[in-house]
């Protein structure tokens, strides 16, 4: 049996700000389970619902020197869906209302997390083959395992893997912060290891020190290696070209499954779609007080409310955009100003805009089922959920060609009777307005085009096998190195 232990800051189904949690808490459960003991270590928040923090069973404990005190490191676990989940407590860390706060603060609090979640494990009497870390946050933890933790047997063999799920984060504070928090000699802050542009910088350590490196999709694994993607790693990201490989996400088809789905209002299929998904948009038109019209071109949006999503371009052409024959269901939150720009809009177009600006799963669920289209026109998109998940809904994806967006999302050619979705190169508002209302004139004029589109998208299979079988070859290559 391989053993993988995943180190993450989320996973759903116990917290979730973004894509993120949808990865690390769905993947391992993807794993061929007879080769494969897949489990999982995030922090114990104490945001996490109460309900599954009362069913978690408290494992073990024992105390850690960190800056200067020895300090609690609780572990829990909790079996959910065949997958153990550890959590790492320690109140004094993790007692925030959300996971994360300000920079300095969650730099202590991950640096601590990455270095309980090493040392948590021979407590635990679990020696994985590979840990596979997730973004900054775990960062760290490649360099520990080629530094000091080398030095125990315990921890000698085993290989790091980092995914870069966002490049755009990465970590970093003055040198002398970054290494007060992370207990690192001197001779790690280099600008060939935790040093860039004279701060210090976790991601860098665990690109420099990972064994493997992944990002979640083969665009986003090109585009990073130059200066407009590459967040001022792009250097970094060619000189580690030959150990990086971009593998596409994958989603939870049984967590979305208009087929079988709980939020919604009406289930359907590839096979009945065309009778039964407008009973969707029926329901949600109703909930949020928009014009009921069945034949309304419908455009959602979930999402979080930040540049990375291309908002910018959404706010450029609002205007125009509601003087078109539509209606536009938005559902996030973030930046103020994207918050506050869909909730004027809403005002102002009350039976055409809807804003929700909250965070809501079931919304979610309702508005990918609901709409007709989706729009997420992002600056730049490593992966991106939310387009699989419309696409799995039959709602059709209209998107920016960047990252995993350009690698999911096949155009739509009416010659060639092909696509998935819509899509458009260049970062320009009246591009992207062009394209919507391309889309448009399909819906409206070229129904039976617009049904078989969807008929492509809902056969399209983003779900976790192909992507599972890569990781799964990546750890037994590491694993037999
Ligand atoms: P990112 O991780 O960059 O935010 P992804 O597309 O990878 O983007 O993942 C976003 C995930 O968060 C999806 O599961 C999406 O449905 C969910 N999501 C974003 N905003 C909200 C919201 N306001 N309410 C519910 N789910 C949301
Ligand atoms: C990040 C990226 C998103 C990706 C997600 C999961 O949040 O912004 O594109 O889908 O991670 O990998």
């Amino acid at each position: 049996m391989k053993k993988i232990l995943f180190v993450a800051s989320e996973a759903v189904p116990f917290i979730k700000t973004g894509g993120l949690a949808d990865v690390v808490g769905s993947l391992p459960k993807c794993f061929d389970q007879e080769f494969f003991d897949v489990r999982v270590m995030i922090p114990k928040y104490l945001c996490i619902k109460e309900e599954l923090r009362n069913q978690m069973t408290y494992v073990d404990h024992f105390y850690m020197d960190y800056l200067g005190q020895s300090r609690y490191v609780g572990i829990l676990q909790y079996v959910h869906e065949g997958i153990t989940f550890y959590f790492i407590d320690n109140e004094g860390y993790y007692n925030g209302s959300k996971p994360y706060g300000d920079w300095y603060n969650d730099l202590e609090k991950f640096c601590f997390f990455s270095r309980a979640a090493l040392s948590a494990l021979p407590v635990i009497g679990f020696q994985p083959d590979v840990v596979h870390c997730h973004d900054w946050q775990t960062a760290l933890i490649p360099v520990l395992l080629k530094d000091r933790f080398h030095e125990g047997e315990f921890f000698q063999s085993i290989k790091s893997v980092i995914t870069i799920h966002n490049l755009k984060f990465q970590g970093v504070w003055d040198v002398k912060t970054i290494q007060k928090f992370t207990c690192l000699p001197d001779y790690y802050f280099t600008p060939d290891k935790l040093e860039a542009y004279k701060d210090g910088n976790l991601l860098k350590g665990g690109i420099v020190y990972a064994d493997a490196i992944t990002t979640v999709s083969d665009t986003y694994a090109e585009e990073i290696k130059m200066p407009f993607y590459g967040e001022g790693l792009d250097g970094l990201m060619r000189a580690r070209a030959g150990s990086l490989r971009g593998i596409v996400n994958g989603i939870d088809y049984e967590e979305f499954d208009p087929e079988t789905d709980q939020y919604i209002e009406k289930n359907y299929n590839l096979k009945n779609f065309r009778k039964e998904k407008v009973k969707n948009k029926r329901a949600l038109q109703q909930e949020l007080g928009l014009s009921q019209d069945d034949k309304k071109f419908m455009i959602g949006i979930v999402s979080r409310l930040t540049d990375q999503k291309g908002l910018d371009l959404i706010q450029c052409v609002i205007d125009e955009l509601c003087q078109d024959d539509i209606q536009l269901v938005v559902l996030g939150t973030g930046e103020e100003r994207y918050e506050n720009l869909f909730r004027h809009y809403a005002w102002k177009y009350q039976d055409k805009v809807s804003a929700n600006i909250y965070y809501s799963e079931a919304m979610s669920h309702k508005v990918y089922a609901a709409c007709d289209a989706f729009l997420m026109p992002s600056l730049f998109e490593p992966c991106g959920l939310s387009q699989l998940m419309a696409l799995r809904y039959g709602t059709v994806p209209i998107v920016r060609e960047t990252g995993g967006l350009k690698d999911t999302v096949e155009p739509y050619n009416e010659f060639e009777n092909r696509g998935t979705g819509f899509s458009f190169a260049n970062y320009n508002a009246h591009e992207m307005l062009g394209i919507i209302r391309y889309a448009k004139i399909v819906y409206y004029d070229k129904k039976r085009e617009w049904n078989k589109i969807i008929d492509r998208a809902m056969t399209k299979d983003y779900s976790w096998k192909t992507s599972a079988m890569k990781y799964q070859e990546l750890y037994d290559w590491l694993i037999g190195c």
